[in-house]
């Protein structure tokens, strides 16, 4: 049966409600990398199917970063010393101003492309640098390994080293050419970047919107992160009423623009109803706040509005690229918040963070981070037979288990789009 999978094993998604759903000795019928279902029998038009069995391992939706800078995984684990505008100028823009070497782009973004595929990751929104020729380099490296990503050429022009900024007018023409360029790939997909509003004057943010009307592109950018930030947002966009004012009102936050904000640690209740009027997704990056000192965004207060919250590992202020150790992450700080800031704000539950993971960061790619009928199949199949115990578990507490000792399991397929890239791209 020709495009036609059907894979075996023990199936764990989310529904639409943040619920756990757990279907063990299931069959997905996957038609054109996109699912046809989750059966408990073979459906009778599918018998005589190619059938993979996974027996009795784990397959969980492939995860989802919402938030990452690629020219950054070069020193990460390194310099978190510092909170976020120091540590902006000490390690980070004298690291992303050597990517003006397509060499060293070469080599770097090599080792990041491997990794990233290698990773739980199936799904990722990327940060490059301000240079058009390495950015769409690890966009043909990143094309090669079957993921689907997005990409940005990142624009900035002030309050910079000057290797690290454009001229307003040609940061512009580059991005125009960056567009033009990376019209060329199939899974990997250019981003508008504003790195975040102290490093993009206004005239940009305006040209910036400009292409952003014509060639309906999503943008990614950084949102009330750090406190010196804020406050020095406050002075350079005196007329917005917050932060996030300050993007809307270029018209890049949201609504018509599909928007990504990283962090949002200091977003307070006007800021989050807009994000959650506009559709705007929120990058919950737990590590990389805490690796900063940044603070705990107020995740539950997201949900409670009905902003849309995927997770981010945002290396390299986060140490590691495994959204597993976000998920986990994001509900010990949910739980620290709750605890030391705010006893209103209940504690994330693990299924709460696997949602984020999966269906929560998907939704920027569409329809993504399920096995539900009409989603794109994007899976992992996992091995978790390598956790000693001598305990038996139930089927939750093995999800569970297996997401807090990750670092025990093995990734024994990735599918993207219903290609287990593993197996299939190399
Ligand atoms: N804000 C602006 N640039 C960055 C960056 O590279 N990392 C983080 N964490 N925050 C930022
Ligand atoms: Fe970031």
């Amino acid at each position: 049966m020709s495009g036609i999978k059907i894979i075996k094993g023990n199936f764990y998604d989310c529904s639409h409600n943040r619920k756990l759903r757990v279907r063990s000795g299931f069959y997905c019928v996957v038609k054109d990398g996109v699912s046809q279902g989750v059966f408990r029998e073979i459906p009778a038009e599918y018998a005589g199917a190619e059938v993979t069995d996974y027996s009795d391992k784990i397959i969980i939706p492939g995860l989802v970063d919402l938030h990452t800078h690629a020219p950054q995984y070069s020193y990460r684990g390194s310099g978190m010393d510092l909170e976020l505008l120091d540590w902006l100028n000490t390690y980070t823009f004298p690291e992303e101003a050597r990517y003006s070497s397509m060499e060293y782009a070469s080599q770097a973004y090599g080792i990041f492309a491997e990794d990233l595929v290698r990773s739980a990751t199936t799904r990722a929104v990327i940060f490059g640098t301000i240079h058009r020729e390495a950015t769409l380099l690890l966009m043909d490296k990143l094309e090669t390994t079957g993921l689907v990503t997005y990409v940005g050429k990142v624009n900035m022009d002030r309050h910079a080293p000057e290797d690290c900024m454009e001229e307003t007018e040609d940061s512009l023409k580059e991005t125009k050419q960056f567009i033009e360029e990376s019209g060329k790939y199939e899974n990997t997909h250019p981003i508008l970047t504003p790195r975040f509003i102290p490093t993009c004057s206004d005239e940009l943010m305006r040209g910036l919107a400009g292409i952003q009307s014509v060639t309906g592109l999503p943008v990614q950018s950084h949102l009330s992160e750090n406190r010196s930030e804020v406050n020095w947002v406050r002075k350079l966009s005196p007329e917005s009423r917050f932060y996030g004012d300050a993007y809307d009102s270029f018209g890049l936050f949201g609504g018509e623009c599909r928007t990504v904000m990283a962090h949002c640690v200091f977003s307070h209740e006007k800021e989050i109803r807009l994000m959650a009027e506009r559709g705007v997704f929120a990058a919950h990056c737990p590590n990389s706040n805490t690796n900063l000192a940044s603070g705990i965004a107020p995740v539950r207060r997201f949900l409670n509005h009905g902003v849309r919250v995927g997770l981010g590992s945002d290396i390299a202020a986060g140490h590691s690229l495994s959204l597993f150790d976000e998920m986990i992450s994001a509900v010990q700080v949910s739980k620290l918040y709750w605890r030391y800031l705010d006893g209103n704000c209940r504690p994330l539950r693990i299924t709460e963070a696997f949602y984020m993971a999966t269906r929560g960061g998907g939704e920027f790619f569409g329809k993504v981070g399920c096995f539900s009928e009409g989603y794109e199949f994007d899976a992992l199949v996992i091995d978790d037979s390598s956790i000693r115990s001598a305990r038996e578990t139930d089927a939750v507490a093995r999800l569970h288990r297996m997401i807090y000792a990750n670092h025990e399991c093995r990734i024994c397929a990735k599918y993207v789009k219903g290609k287990d890239i593993f197996t299939s791209v190399h």
